[in-house]
């Protein structure tokens, strides 16, 4: 082959307890290229990866890079040989600075014990300038937006060397404007030639920057093509093993607005995010939230919920007022949070704990909980949102990222709470799972729940809701019913606020 391959992995093999993930996968890639790795929830994706950065080591296969054949039997071994790998949970010290951050564990030093501050500084700084990045050095990460820390992150692969730089889900918690910064900034490496592995689930945005795209399922390489020879149908097609195309599909509902809401939100304001909300919503009625990252969504949501208290107006359901996340439960009210991983499990606990961890309850009969109540309540769930794991006794932490956030989803729907708010209940989940996801909305809000929708995936918007709020600045800027709107770009323009 023609082709300058700084990476091949041929042959990858790994099990975990004796099951199989990864079985013979290859993965090549080019200098200078950026190379998207699709795949649906437990594909295999992540393993790949961490058996580059040596977090796994391989049952099997080789690894070679620029043609010789390395062995990668821990992190340092893959940074040697110019491998980093940006996590979806960072690996930054909020309360260190920059430059700290970026030289973490190996600042400059002068002598053998002093570590040398104004080198470290001037080091961070002229890879920041090299990076067209504007950050202070100087100021600690965590007063700096999420956007940043991604940026602060990739400073720290370049501090090392890294010529090949992996990036698992790195849009997922940026606003567009951070993302249309990162894509800037990845494209400059990768004309600087460094090899970019990219993994997302978000098929718009490879088709944006990526050349290449390779496809694992079930542990396998099904595909590897430039991207101007394939069209997203095909990826998804090839991820998912049926036909694509109709997954966000909106059906217009009927639904008989009853004469009283259920939830009603009056004149809410808290901090600075939060300005004068008011709205209601009505039993069986899907209403999505739109607005930019920061436009005081996700407070709303914590307020509905009693995680953030108010500094002026109320939260009723049914007329009850809600104060605490108590007074929520009590009254039916559940929230599936953004931030699942860290709000949403016990990741030391197994799958079926987690999910019904809040119908305990209800599952418990004197003084014995049910077990095969719960266990068939669970396989239920698994099989519905397509749950990749290998049984209900399986510790959620060792489940992939996505089979997580599913897990989340799970343990809300199966309560069958009165008001369910999502807030971005399709992140980090394939695309198949996505439109399954919708499809259970829908039927939720067919039995009478009540749901909001918060989501930054326009289409996702527009599959799922019956009407629309669109949040500027911490306030409710438009209300549009879904029926009224055309396309995808006329929520875009509304959501710009033009
Ligand atoms: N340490 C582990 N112990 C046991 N099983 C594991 C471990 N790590 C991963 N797995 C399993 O390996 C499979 C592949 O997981 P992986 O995280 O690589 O998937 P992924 O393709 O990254 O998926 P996602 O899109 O959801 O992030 C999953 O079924 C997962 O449960
Ligand atoms: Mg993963």
């Amino acid at each position: 082959m023609s082709e300058n391959y700084v990476l091949k992995m041929e042959n990858i093999e790994k099990s975990f307890n004796g099951v199989p993930v990864l079985k013979k996968a290859d993965f090549f890639l080019a200098k200078g290229e950026i190379h998207a790795l699709c795949g649906g929830n437990g594909a295999g994706k992540s393993t790949l990866m961490k058996i580059l950065t040596g977090v796994y080591t391989k049952d099997d296969g080789t690894i070679t890079i620029d043609n010789d054949s390395v062995q990668i039997n821990s992190t340092q071994d893959a940074e040697k040989n110019g491998i980093a790998m940006i996590f979806q949970e960072f690996s930054l010290i909020p309360t260190l600075t920059v430059a700290q951050n970026i030289f973490l564990a190996r600042e400059p030093r002068t002598g053998k014990t002093f570590i040398n501050d104004k080198e470290c500084i001037r080091a961070a700084e002229d890879i920041l300038k090299k990076l067209n990045v504007d950050i202070d050095p100087n100021v600690t990460v965590d007063s700096l937006g999420v956007g940043y820390w991604q940026m602060v992150e990739i400073a720290k692969a370049l501090s090392k060397n890294a010529k090949i730089l992996i990036m698992d889900e790195p849009t997922s918690s940026l606003s567009e404007s951070e993302t249309v910064s990162l894509f800037k900034l990845v494209k400059q490496l990768k004309d600087s030639g460094i090899s970019i592995v990219y993994i997302s689930h978000r098929m718009a945005e490879i088709f944006e920057i990526c050349d290449k795209v390779t496809v694992l399922k079930d542990g396998r390489t099904i595909l590897t093509e430039e991207c101007k020879n394939l069209t997203m149908d095909k990826v998804v097609e090839s991820m998912m093993g049926v036909e694509a195309g109709k997954s966000f599909e909106w059906i217009e509902r009927t639904f008989d607005r009853p004469d009283r809401p259920i939830l009603e939100v009056k004149n809410l304001s808290y901090g600075h995010r939060v300005k004068d909300v008011s709205f209601e919503l009505y039993p069986g009625e899907i209403v999505g939230m739109a607005g930019l990252m920061g436009s005081g969504r996700t407070e709303i949501a914590q307020c509905l919920f009693g995680m953030n208290h108010p500094d002026s107006g109320e939260v009723l359901i049914e007329g009850n007022r809600v104060k605490r996340t108590k007074d929520a439960i009590r009254n039916g009210i559940a929230l599936v949070p953004e931030d699942r991983r860290k709000q949403g499990l016990v990741l030391d606990h197994t799958v079926r704990d987690n999910m019904m961890l809040p119908m305990i309850k209800q599952l418990t009969k004197g003084l014995f909980v049910d077990d095969s109540r719960g266990n068939s309540l669970t396989a239920e769930f698994i099989a519905k949102l397509n749950i990749k794991t290998d049984g209900v006794s399986k510790l959620v932490k060792l489940l992939s990222g996505g089979n997580q956030q599913k897990i989340v989803l799970a343990k809300w729907l199966a309560q069958h709470p009165k008001v369910l708010i999502l807030d971005e209940p399709t992140i980090g989940v394939d695309i198949g799972a996505k439109s399954e996801i919708v499809e259970i909305i829908r039927s939720m809000a067919n039995e009478g729940m009540a749901i909001l929708v918060i989501s930054s995936e326009l289409e996702e918007l527009l599959a799922v809701s019956d009407r629309i709020l669109v949040l500027y600045n911490g306030t409710i800027f438009k209300e549009i019913y879904r029926k009224n709107i055309e396309s995808e770009e006329e929520l875009h323009h509304a959501i710009q606020g033009y």
